[in-house]
């Protein structure tokens, strides 16, 4: 098979996972936006804080799988997204500041989405899970909250996520996208891949309809 033959054949597997992971990422987003029908209850103090947990557990584990991650390309990748969700941080700290609440007080939580997140050892499925999809749950989740905190009039917060967070978000799995067709080129590496957005999905909904059930609404920010 020709170079270009093989890269055309490793974007069309990129493209129908992506179709299959919006598929399965379809009732999490849909769940938030039933609770910003539903005039979602929840102090923005509060749903900043599952932001700001999100945030430092998605830099903390790309900063984790650097060391241990052979391929320049992906170590570099996650090397971005670590001090990106780092900024991220910050800015939500910021934004908590803002509107009273005492950063210092924040207690980073762990769960079951970050343990199984921190036990993937290989590439592809670090790629897969870390890039590819975890930044696509956190695209959706996040354009719900933005419309609840525009529903609310808290345009500032709107204008963050807007100016600064969504667009690395994105740029972050499309990054996923590109190296996915990199590196998932075998049939038994494109299996892995898809098993594990599958299963990354699936330990997401999970956690999220916890989270839900404790806050009494879907509409959260973070993955
Ligand atoms: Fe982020
Ligand atoms: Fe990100």
């Amino acid at each position: 098979m020709s170079r270009a033959a093989c890269y055309a054949g490793r974007m069309a597997f990129v493209e129908q996972l992506e179709a299959w992971k919006s598929e399965r990422l379809a009732p999490i987003l849909g769940a938030g936006r039933m609770s910003l029908a539903d005039g979602a209850p929840g102090e923005a103090t509060q749903l900043l804080q599952i932001a700001l947990a999100n945030e430092i557990n998605v830099s903390e584990l790309a900063a984790g799988w650097m060391p241990s991650t052979r391929e320049l390309d992906v170590k570099l990748a996650f090397a971005r997204q670590a001090g990106d969700e780092a900024g991220h941080f910050q800015l939500v700290a910021d934004r908590l500041t803002a509107l009273g609440f005492d950063v210092a007080s924040f207690a980073q939580a762990d769960n079951p989405l970050f343990q199984y997140l921190r036990g993937l050892t290989t590439t592809v499925e670090r790629i897969a899970a870390g890039l590819f999809t975890l930044e696509s749950i956190a695209y959706g989740v996040n354009e719900n909250f933005m419309a609840l905190c525009a529903q609310r009039g808290d345009d500032e917060t709107v204008r963050i996520y807007r100016a600064y967070i969504q667009p690395d978000e994105q740029a972050h799995q499309q990054l996923g996208q590109r190296l996915l067709a990199s590196y998932a080129i075998t049939p038994e590496l494109q299996l892995l891949a898809r098993d594990t957005v599958g299963r990354l999905l699936e330990i997401a909904g999970t956690t999220r309809a916890a989270a839900a059930a404790r806050l009494g609404t879907a509409c959260f920010p973070g993955c």
